[in-house]
């Protein structure tokens, strides 16, 4: 865990920090954006995969029988639509059985708070692990709310993981949700007048599906 923020897990690795660099680029290209969102995110699920609980059972190998493992809990990766459909691909990699649920939510640039426009995961969400993907933390209203809906819906182990996170973006979730584990491959400095993260990587929906 983070010094200052009990609740954030900092990605200290060399490859992320690398890939980071090509992210924030105002040259990247979308292709390249994309690649290396991907990248970042396959090590973010690696690590963030340790804290998995396991159960064990029985497996018989070819000469006997021994003693393996299995996830205690089916996990449903729930990217956060846009920008977070960039980082599904990367932890698919490293749960390939995972289910996958949307959230919508689009920031009012304006007052900054997020307007939910599409839901669906599946229903039993009790019996699953839950990690929640948006690349970005910025005033944290989105992952909010997004948790919110989440817990709604009957989500109890709820894992967040994002590629840039601000202070205030992670001590709004502190407050709002506790519980809520955060997983970041980045934490910037602040916020500017208009909700983004600095130094950040810019709006990460556009750069991601090419629609500046
Ligand atoms: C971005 C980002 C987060 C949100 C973060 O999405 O992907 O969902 O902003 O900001 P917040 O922490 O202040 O809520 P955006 O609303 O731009 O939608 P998009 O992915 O469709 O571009
Ligand atoms: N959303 C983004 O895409 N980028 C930011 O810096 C803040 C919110």
């Amino acid at each position: 865990m983070h010094q200052e923020y009990s609740n954030f897990n900092l990605i200290d690795h060399p490859l992320v920090k690398k890939d980071i660099t090509v992210i924030r680029d105002v040259q990247t290209d979308c292709e390249s954006f994309r690649a290396a969102i991907s990248r970042v995110a396959n090590i973010i699920a690696v690590n963030l995969s340790t804290n998995l609980s396991l159960i064990e059972v029985e497996v018989e190998t070819p000469l006997e029988k021994t003693k393996g493992f299995k996830l205690a809990q089916e996990v449903v990766i729930v990217p956060v639509l846009r920008a977070g459909l960039g980082m599904v691909n990367g932890f698919l990699q490293v749960m390939p059985d995972a289910k996958v649920g949307h959230i919508g939510l689009e920031r009012d640039e304006k007052t900054l708070k997020p307007v939910e426009y599409y839901y669906k995961t599946p229903g039993n969400l009790v019996e699953h692990e839950i990690i929640l993907v948006d690349p970005m933390l910025a005033t944290g209203g989105s992952a909010s709310a997004a948790i919110s809906f989440l817990k709604k819906r009957g989500a109890k182990n709820i894992i967040f993981a994002c590629i840039v996170a601000s202070p205030e973006g992670i001590t709004k979730i502190k407050e709002d949700h506790p519980e809520v584990k955060i997983f970041g491959a980045a934490l910037d400095r602040e916020l500017n007048e208009n909700g983004y993260i600095l130094p950040g990587l810019g709006d990460a929906g556009d750069r991601t599906f090419g629609t500046m």
